[in-house]
C-alpha cells in the first residue's frame, strides 16, 4: 500500500483550516497513519526543502514554514501520492482549479496551505524525515 508525506503549513493552522482539509482526507479515503502538531526548526525545514537551497524564494520559504505549528501526517491509500497531489491544486493557487484545497482555500504562492511530497522517492526521504517507526499506528 503507498505512502505519502502531508503537512498543513502554518498558514492552515493560523487559519483554522485543520479539519477542513482532513476532513477532505477522510471523505476521499485516505488512511491516516501517523500524524502531530509540531514546529519545524530552521534545520528541518532546510533539509526538507533541500532541493530548493539555491532558489530565490528559499530563505522566505524557511523562515514561513518555522513561522508557526504544522499538522505533519502519513496518509496511506492506493496512488495516494498523485491523488494527494490532484487534491492539493497547482503550486500557485492562482493557478489551482476549484475544489483543489489550494484553489479554494489558498491566496499567495508563498503561504499555500498544503505540502505533499512529490514522487516516491520524496515520499519515502520525508515520512523518514520527519517520523519515527513507534509513530505509526499498527
Ligand atoms: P510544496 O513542496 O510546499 O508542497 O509545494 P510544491 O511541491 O507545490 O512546490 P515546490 O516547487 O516544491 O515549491 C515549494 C514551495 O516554495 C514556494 N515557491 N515559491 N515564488 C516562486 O516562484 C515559488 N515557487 C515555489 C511555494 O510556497 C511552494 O509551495
Ligand atoms: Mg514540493
Amino acid at each position: 500500500m503507498e505512502r505519502t508525506f502531508c503537512m498543513i503549513k502554518p498558514d492552515g493552522v493560523r487559519r483554522g483550516l485543520v479539519a477542513e482539509i482532513l476532513s477532505r482526507f477522510e471523505k476521499k479515503g485516505f488512511r491516516i497513519v501517523a500524524m502531530k502538531l509540531m514546529r519545524i526548526d530552521r534545520e528541518l525545514a532546510e533539509t526538507h526543502y533541500a532541493e530548493h537551497r539555491e532558489k530565490p524564494f528559499f530563505e522566505p520559504l524557511v523562515n514561513f514554514i518555522t513561522s508557526g505549528p504544522v499538522v505533519a501526517m502519513v496518509l496511506e491509500g492506493p496512488g495516494v501520492i498523485a491523488e494527494l497531489r490532484k487534491m492539493m491544486g497547482a503550486t500557485n493557487p492562482a493557478d489551482a482549479l476549484p475544489g483543489t484545497i489550494r484553489g479554494d482555500l489558498a491566496t499567495s504562492i508563498d503561504e499555500n496551505v498544503v505540502h505533499g511530497s512529490a514522487n516516491a522517492e520524496d515520499a519515502e526521504r520525508e515520512i523518514a524525515l520527519f517520523f519515527k517507526a513507534e509513530e505509526f499506528v499498527a
